[in-house]
């Protein structure tokens, strides 16, 4: 029986890396966390690398040729999903990367790259130890909460990860890699994978506390200040020109925008498309969490999230108009529409939405007849962002568009109404 039991995938990954999971656990993070001594900083570049990881994983594997690592992954909700939604609530802080952090989890994306060409069913070794995380998250969820004062829906829904379905999950993730049939070499290759990414993740972990020196720290793309101006911008002076087009088509869809912010307005949204548009040469999960981290910047500052909806959708277009030759590339930025879209769905369903809106619309004399329209779907849009954890979302907006020294009072408590009445309807 015994000698059975240790043919199985599951059972030889446990034992064969249990050395590796005592070292991981003993790392001073870990003790820290315990403690509730973890800097925030610590905690958010973790998400960030757990991003980079799971992210890559995800995307290369959903169009692999690979079933078995298909059907792992498909057996729980996606933990990239979870992790951008972390991300989104933390972008206001503006908190620096961890340089050392960054390299060891794009070395660590770069090889489940690699792998998922050369040798797809190893990385059956990888969603082995990152699946894992969610034994140990449940362990540690409490610390996470108690030290950053936040749970699953602002903050935590990685460490949340299966909840109360969590033991299902694993019972369902155990029998699954179990029932696979790896021949000796196949199940050698499995067990070297696993042992590299738990290489990779104490790496990471060992960077991430204590933390490093300020220059070990910087701003990079994830994580520098919109308001300081100093973007990358496209090489491709087409691509700037298609860039400034979508700034414009987006402000002209929410005159709320130059209503509100003016110059300053047209220089972000022109500055923010041209950043846009570099993120097309990344790879699209990459492309994503970055999205959903200025997003979440800009909700925090009163431009709700289906904004970048609306500018991702208009750069898309006048990329693809101005330079067919880089279709392909410019798709990328879909995926990060339709994560936009879904999330903001997720709280309020799309008829809703609408009706919500055109209460809004025929209380408002028509949004003061054009003058300021859809300024329904911001209000609704920005209810939506709350509810995904992003806390500033609703009152970065509702002071301007309740100002009365701006608008009339009928104005005012429409807008007031309709943001009680998304939270009402909101899940
Ligand atoms: C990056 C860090 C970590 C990784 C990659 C990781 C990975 C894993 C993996 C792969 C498993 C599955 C083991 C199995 O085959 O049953 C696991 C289980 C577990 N981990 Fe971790 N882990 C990490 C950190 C931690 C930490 C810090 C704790 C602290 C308490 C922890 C506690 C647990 C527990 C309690 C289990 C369940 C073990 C059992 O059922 O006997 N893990 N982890």
């Amino acid at each position: 029986m015994e000698q059975d039991k240790s043919r199985l995938l599951m059972f030889r990954l446990r034992q064969e890396t249990e050395p590796l999971h005592k070292k991981i656990q003993e790392l001073p993070f870990f003790t820290a966390l315990t403690c509730g001594t973890l800097p925030l900083a610590s905690y958010v570049n973790q998400i960030r690398a757990f991003a980079a990881a799971f992210g890559t994983l995800e995307h290369e594997t959903r169009s692999g040729a690979e079933p078995s690592v298909r059907a792992v992954l498909d057996a729980g909700e996606s933990r990239f999903t979870h992790l951008l939604r972390d991300i989104a609530c933390f972008g206001y802080k503006m908190i620096p990367e961890i340089i050392s952090v960054k390299r060891h989890a794009d070395a660590m994306a770069a090889r489940i790259r690699l792998l998922s060409i050369e040798d797809p069913v190893s990385l059956l070794g990888y969603i082995y130890v990152l699946q894992g995380t969610v034994l140990g998250n449940r362990v540690h969820l409490p610390d996470i909460k108690r030290t950053f004062n936040v749970d699953a829906s602002n903050g935590a829904a990685f460490y949340e990860g299966y909840g109360n379905r969590l033991s299902d999950y694993w019972n369902t993730f155990v029998n699954l890699m179990n029932s696979f049939t790896a021949d000796r070499a196949v199940a050698g290759r499995i067990l070297a994978a696993a042992h590299e990414a738990f290489g990779f993740l104490q790496d990471i972990h060992a960077c991430l506390f204590p933390l490093p020196a300020a220059d070990g720290m910087t701003f990079t793309s994830t994580s520098l200040n919109p308001e300081a101006g100093n973007h990358a911008v496209p090489a491709d002076e087409r691509e700037i020109a298609a860039a400034i087009t979508s700034g414009k088509l987006c402000r002209e869809e929410f005159p709320y925008f130059d209503e509100r912010y003016g110059e300053r307005g047209k220089r972000f949204t022109d500055s923010d498309a041209a950043w846009l548009t570099t993120l097309t040469a990344l790879m699209p999960p990459f492309i994503i969490s970055q999205v959903v981290w200025l997003s979440g910047v800009l909700a925090s500052r009163g431009m709700p999230r289906i904004t970048m909806e609306r500018q991702l959708v208009y750069l898309h277009k006048e990329l693809g108009k101005t330079v067919p030759e880089k279709q392909n590339e410019y798709d990328k930025l879909l995926g990060a529409v339709s994560w936009l879209e879904k999330e903001r769905l997720r709280h309020i369903g799309s008829e809703v939405f609408n009706s919500l809106c055109q209460a809004f619309i025929a209380k408002t004399d028509n949004e003061l007849g054009g003058r300021m329209k859809n300024t329904a779907s911001l209000i609704v849009s920005a209810v939506c962002d709350e509810k995904s954890g992003i806390e500033m979302a609703v009152p970065g907006l509702e002071a301007w568009l309740t100002d009365a020294e701006r608008f009339n009072a009928a104005w005012c408590s429409a807008v007031r109404e309709t943001i009680a009445q998304a939270r009402s309807v909101a899940v």
